[in-house]
């Protein structure tokens, strides 16, 4: 007994240091949202692997094993709700510690590189999403994919070649079930277990999270002050996740329909946002340059000379944490405005080709100036510190993708009009 607990220890301090700075160890510093993410990615590859002696990759085949599953194997239905609860959870969660990182000042020098690995990972976890996504073989997944996938024509250049890459042809047929079984059952969780390892080393590498006046104070040994903490935090999820999984089924539609696309027709929840883009934007914007745009500031943020926050303290003070939410406020004032704008007063439609300026170069000029503007009035008027500007920046941009998110997963009805939620046709994709 004693010598089985000792090799647990042991396999422990292979990921951990023995000890942990005890200033690391207060809850409220990350919310323990590395651990759930660890946690629900580890509920994702036992429920996966339990699907997968059922789930069969044949579009004659996929949507009758989905049912075999629901219907026949023991706890099949249940096995699946965990894997779709953890699966959409783990997007929430993603994110949400891609905030708490920034929000504590954890992308600055000696974290740079695992703010990027981050990043890698957040597009690995809506990889292994989007690509199970189709696996069901469902209304709701043909015609998710194909509104996901049709976006990436608008790719100017390769747009086409990508879209046939992806799709393994022009249409959604057998190959693209094959190419997404293979990423989602293979490459992504590998790459993701990969890259996992490397993000949890860089942690260890830096000395452990960030925290308030850095270096030194008091240390606490790792067994059982850390340990006890993540087990009380991945226990309390996996015992939230079951009881989502005993509550609320996966969806499942009736079978895939080419001849027949439901209306509306929406992408996922996590790709609602740019699916509102492609509603007010030209599609080459929305799809490409917007996406870029934003993934460029994010890779580059760390980089941005003074961008980090005193590490630690969420928004580096009591000022940085009003101005981040007035930022977030005004972010959704705006958004929101914007979009109403948008739908009651439409652009009048100019000549063929105007569209590229009305709306692409125009609206693209105006964010950016919003975001120069608000970061000038943050740094020169009001004095605050480049990170407190940078973070309230951030926030401003969140606040646009949250409405963008929530009006396309609950406000947008048959044709993508605006509809109140409960109205009929106005349900969202789960
Ligand atoms: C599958 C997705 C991810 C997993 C499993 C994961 C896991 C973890 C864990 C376990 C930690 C240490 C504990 C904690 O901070 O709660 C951590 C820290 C960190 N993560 Fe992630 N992470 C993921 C995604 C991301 C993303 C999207 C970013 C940002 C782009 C990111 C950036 C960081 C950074 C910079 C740290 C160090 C934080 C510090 O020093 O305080 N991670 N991650």
């Amino acid at each position: 007994m004693a010598s089985s607990r000792k090799s647990v220890t042991d396999l422990i301090l292979h990921l951990h240091p023995p000890s942990v700075p005890a200033a690391t160890l207060r809850f409220r510093l990350s919310f323990g949202l590395g651990g759930m993410a660890v946690t629900l990615a580890g509920l994702l590859f036992v429920t996966g692997l339990l699907l997968l002696l059922a789930y069969r990759p044949e579009t004659d085949a996929a949507y009758g094993s989905i049912l075999v599953i629901t219907r026949e194997v023991p706890f099949g239905p249940f096995v699946r709700n965990i894997h779709h609860a953890s699966a959409n959870l783990l997007v929430a969660v993603a994110l949400l510690h891609l905030f708490r990182v920034a929000a504590t000042g954890a992308f600055g020098p000696g974290r740079r590189l695992n703010w990027i690995i981050g990043l890698a990972l957040l597009a690995l976890v809506l990889a292994a999403n989007f690509t199970g996504y189709l696996l069901p073989w469902d209304q709701l997944a043909y015609w998710a994919v194909t509104i996901c996938t049709s976006m990436l024509s608008y790719v100017p250049l390769g747009g086409q070649w990508l879209l046939e890459l992806f799709r393994g042809g022009t249409d959604i047929g057998q190959p693209t079930l094959a190419n997404f079984f293979v990423l989602h059952v293979a490459a992504v969780p590998g790459l993701l277990i990969a890259f996992s390892f490397w993000h949890f080393w860089l942690v260890r590498r830096a000395g452990g999270l960030v925290r308030s006046g850095e270096e030194g104070g008091p240390r606490l040994p790792t067994v059982p002050h850390l340990l006890a903490r993540e087990a009380a935090v991945g226990l309390s999820l996996i015992a939230f996740v079951l009881l989502v999984a005993m509550v609320w089924d996966a969806p499942l539609l009736a079978q895939a329909n080419p001849a027949l696309s439901p209306n509306p027709a929406k992408a996922p929840w996590y790709f609602q946002g740019f699916q509102e883009l492609l509603l007010h934007l030209d599609p080459v914007f929305a799809v490409c340059i917007w996406p870029l745009l934003g993934a460029a500031a994010l890779l580059a943020v760390p980089f941005w000379p003074g961008s980090a926050l005193p590490p630690g303290d969420w928004f580096g003070s009591p000022r940085g944490r009003r101005l981040a939410a007035g930022m977030f406020a005004a972010g959704l004032l705006l958004t929101t405005g914007v979009i109403l704008l948008d739908n009651f007063l439409p652009v009048a439609a100019g000549p063929s080709g105007s569209a590229w300026i009305t709306r692409g170069l125009l609206p693209t000029f105006l964010v950016l100036a919003v975001f120069a503007g608000a970061y000038r009035l943050l740094v020169k008027t009001w004095g605050a510190p480049r990170a407190e500007a940078v973070m309230a920046c951030l926030c401003l941009a969140l606040a646009g993708l949250v409405v963008c998110t929530v009006v396309g997963v609950w406000f947008r009805g048959p044709e993508m009009r605006l509809v109140w939620p409960l109205a009929q046709g106005g349900a969202s994709t789960p």
